[in-house]
């Protein structure tokens, strides 16, 4: 298979060392920064590129992984689909939800496979909530994203990030609806001047959700604290508790039963293992996270990011 990379910082570096782990070799890499393109290409003998589309047309890729900022997707997804490439985005998908349906368009007209980053819905935890819950109604889920962020050349950036709900946080609302299904409309509030030297957005947020079938929910952010345990997540139903430690705990009373399961596997290196086998094999099915799943989980965050700013309720718009 030949795998090609647009962008090749932070998250890249996490799904290279996963294709290495797989004896997977990376045909090419491409950045706008000329000196880290050359770099990662080679230190994976690959060729390097400083331009996507000149990467695409030289190269024949089936697949690409595209790990850039999401304020930086100008098409580079929709690109990658037009040549037929398999694509794998890091999350979020982008800022715009009109230019994330085109590029969903795109990916559908081509049939090509698609997933996004949200690792979480690959780990050993999940899988076994998943189990549990198959025929569990949920009432409530409710879940957190506490970090302290530090220097970061865009992620304080409202323009380039879209906030810590759209950009982080986004992992907590994506597993939300895995478990709880579609949101229907949210209200959120947001406080700012502790970590104006950190972010031009709101330092701390909550955020309400009511689901479509009548559950409710909130997510809470933090960008200026670390939190023990600051990425978790918690589901109820009658008699059913269920509390997530990300990555590997899994915590729960069962009418009853105290239920406490350690996991092995995060959800990093399962989530390329299954594009892989997905692109293989030309099943879709076996990815728990595609391009227009995503972006359903945008147009959440984005409801979220209107709310801020409108101190309203704000309907999930449809995607
Ligand atoms: N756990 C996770 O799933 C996880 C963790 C970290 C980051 N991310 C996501 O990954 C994405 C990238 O984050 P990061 O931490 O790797 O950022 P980063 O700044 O470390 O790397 C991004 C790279 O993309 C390059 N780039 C920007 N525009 C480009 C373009 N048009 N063409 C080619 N390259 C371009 C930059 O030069 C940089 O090298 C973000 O969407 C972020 O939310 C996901």
């Amino acid at each position: 298979m030949r795998i090609g990379f647009i962008g090749v910082g932070g998250i890249a570096g996490n799904y290279l060392s996963s294709l290495k782990r797989l004896n997977q070799p990376v045909a090419a890499v491409c950045d706008v920064n000329a000196e880290r393109a050359a770099q990662v290409a080679g230190e994976h003998q690959a060729a390097s590129y400083g331009d996507h589309r000149e990467m695409l047309a030289q190269e024949k890729l089936d697949a690409v992984f595209i790990g850039i900022p999401p304020g930086a997707h100008e098409g580079q997804v929709a690109d990658a689909a037009g040549w037929g490439a398999a694509v794998f985005v890091a999350k979020p998908i982008g800022l715009d939800l009109d230019a994330v349906r085109r590029t969903r368009d795109v990916i559908q007209a081509k049939g090509v496979i698609n997933q996004v980053g949200y690792m979480a819905r690959y780990s050993d935890i999940t899988e076994k909530a998943r189990e549990i819950t198959k025929d569990q109604p949920l009432g409530m889920g409710i879940g957190r994203f506490m970090c302290r962020m530090g220097a970061h050349p865009w992620w304080g950036k409202q323009a380039m990030c879209g906030g810590q709900m759209l950009e982080q946080s986004t992992h907590v609302f994506d597993l939300l609806r895995y478990f709880l299904g579609e949101v229907a409309e949210v209200q959120a509030y947001g406080h700012k001047g502790l970590g104006d030297d950190i972010a031009d957005f709101e330092d701390s947020t909550v955020c309400n959700l009511r689901f479509a079938n009548g559950a409710v929910g909130n997510v809470t952010s933090t960008c200026i604290a670390n939190a023990p345990d600051g990425f978790a997540m918690e589901l109820t139903g009658r008699d059913f508790y269920l509390r997530f430690v990300m990555d590997t705990r899994l915590q729960g009373q069962i009418n009853g039963e105290a239920l406490n399961f350690e996991g092995q596997e995060a959800g990093y290196f399962r989530q390329v293992e299954q594009f892989l086998k997905a692109v293989e094999q030309h099943d879709q099915s076996l990815v728990r996270s595609s391009y227009a799943d995503a972006a359903r989980t945008l147009a959440v965050t984005l409801a979220a990011n209107r709310s801020l700013e409108t101190g309203q309720l704000e309907k999930v718009v449809e995607v």
